[in-house]
């Protein structure tokens, strides 16, 4: 079996998607999991974009032991700089540099020509080198750029010391075997390419990421850039635990990669839940529905022989069918149990508190599922926050005008509200508003429920527009017009002056 390096960009690509951020504490958690699950390189952040991204990276690279830290850079000289710096505790490390190669880059994001580009992009490759060995140069939209000029960019930069370079389908455009046959064409016509290592960066747009990757391995691409639960950019990127399982599933490819696929699960519900991100309930894999079976056929199927209808067995995956679901009477210890099999490590203050609201749920669910679990670990995450929620009374039903009163308190002042509204959410955020007399517009507002049945937590995503910047907030109760008010409120904390 081949090696197939996997490099993980969730603390970068990932960490893009409006609503995603992280802070340094739970990006080093992440990191920290990401290495125990296994991935070969960490991409902890692109340091120039911010003091933010700059520190994590820092942070990251002192935790981080086996795999290679990266960098994201332009193909500019201050981009690199900082880059450097921020790497310089790491124990392995890859400064990650490149320029769009595309016409449309070329043309229309540069205003430049093919000749200027190329030097720009062996003059980026040859300064990173100054600084670490390994360098890894991306050709951005190399998945709509013509493979001669490719061809040439690929070899120039190789020439200049780049030891993996990577093709990027930034838009998501291509199709597997356009893709994979860009990836023979460069194998052909690269005649330095045995130096280096051919990556693969592949966009969701057309839910071909995971295609496009796996024909790139086939072609002889050896290392493939993923994201935990495929998030990224736009429609996401190539799913790690797509291609970690691909690869398991069909030995007769002869690939392996060294993801330790019993830790996939607890990983996938932490990052969601972490970066505020549902998992789809078909997502492969991971998604809730992924092994359920509902129709009569396939459970019949499945109970008399499981290979029926189930190519993997979930325990691979690490998702344990016959978890106990936690209730009212269960103790702290279950509780701290079930959060470390979800990757969520705990001290005994967290805990406790932690316990108290599973305490509060438990009174209102009859069983806690490992959703639950994870949203009240993630209210702890937002415990700091200005402005709290200290009380709500609403007025709703059929023939009656809603209403609402509130109480509030900002940086631990008290304050109460009351308006009416065309429905019970409206009239808690008008109450809201009339304390806080900002000028903000909800523009989004999604409430999702976590499992079934009425006595179900609702969890509420919504994105307010302020002093035209989106804020991304979130909230989950059983109360959904409380949810809502607290997502109205967390994406408010958010708000920069
Ligand atoms: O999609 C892309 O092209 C990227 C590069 C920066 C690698 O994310
Ligand atoms: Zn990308």
């Amino acid at each position: 079996m081949e090696n197939i390096i996997i490099f993980d960009t969730t603390l970068r690509d990932g960490e893009q998607v409006p609503g995603c951020q992280l802070n340094t504490t739970e990006k080093m958690e992440v990191a920290k999991a990401l290495e125990s699950l296994g991935v070969d390189v960490i991409e902890a952040g692109f340091p120039v974009s911010s003091p933010g991204d700059f520190n994590s990276v820092v942070e990251i690279s002192k935790v981080i032991s086996a795999p290679v830290v990266c960098a994201l850079t332009r193909s500019v000289k201050n981009d690199i700089d900082i880059a450097a710096e921020s790497l310089q505790y790491a124990k392995r490390k890859r400064i990650h540099t490149g320029i769009g190669t595309s016409d449309f880059h070329i043309r229309y994001k540069f205003n430049s020509t093919q000749e200027e580009i190329l030097e720009r992009a062996i003059a980026a490759t040859k300064y990173a080198k100054k600084y670490v060995e390994d360098v890894e140069f991306y050709c951005e939209d190399a998945g709509r750029t013509d493979n001669v000029y490719l061809a040439r960019v690929v070899e120039a930069v190789i020439k200049a010391g780049a030891t993996v370079v990577n093709i990027p389908d930034t838009t998501g455009y291509c199709l597997p075997n356009q893709f994979g046959e860009k990836i023979t064409y460069l194998i052909d016509n690269v005649p330095n390419i045995h130096k280096a290592t051919l990556s693969v960066h592949c966009h969701n747009d057309l839910g071909l990421a995971t295609a496009n990757a796996i024909a790139a391995i086939q072609h002889g691409a050896r290392q493939v850039e993923t994201t935990i639960n495929g998030i990224g950019e736009r429609a996401g990127n190539t799913a790690m635990e797509e291609i970690a399982m691909i690869l398991k599933c069909h030995p007769s490819l002869g690939f392996d990669t060294h993801i330790v696929t019993p830790k996939i699960y607890s990983i996938s519900r932490s990052v969601s839940n972490l970066m505020n991100m549902p998992i789809q309930h078909n997502k492969a894999i991971v998604g809730r529905n992924a092994f359920a079976h509902s129709s009569g056929i396939h459970q019949d199927g499945v109970l008399k022989n499981k290979e029926s209808y189930e190519i993997m067995d979930p325990k691979v995956v690490g998702i344990d069918e016959n978890s106990i679901l936690l209730t009212a009477r269960s103790g702290r210890a279950a509780l701290k149990h079930r959060l470390a099999i979800l990757g969520v490590k705990t001290d005994n203050k967290k805990i406790d508190s932690i316990y108290e609201h599973f305490l509060q749920l438990a009174d209102k669910k009859r069983e806690i599922s490992d959703d639950d679990v994870l949203m009240l670990a993630g209210i702890q995450h937002s415990k700091q926050q200005k402005i709290k929620l200290n009380y709500l009374r609403v007025i709703s039903g059929k023939d009656v005008i809603p209403e609402a009163k509130i109480g509030i308190s900002i940086s631990g002042k008290t304050f109460e509200g009351k308006s009416s509204g065309n429905g019970p959410v409206d009239a808690a955020i008008k109450a809201l508003k009339s304390i806080l007399r900002k000028e903000m517009v909800l523009q989004e507002f999604v409430i999702q429920s976590i499992n079934r049945g009425s006595d179900d937590v609702g969890k509420v995503h919504m994105q307010v527009l302020y002093n035209g910047k989106v804020y991304y907030g979130f909230g989950a109760n059983t109360d959904i017009v409380v949810a809502s008010l607290e997502a109205y409120i967390d994406a408010i904390n958010k708000f920069k002056k």
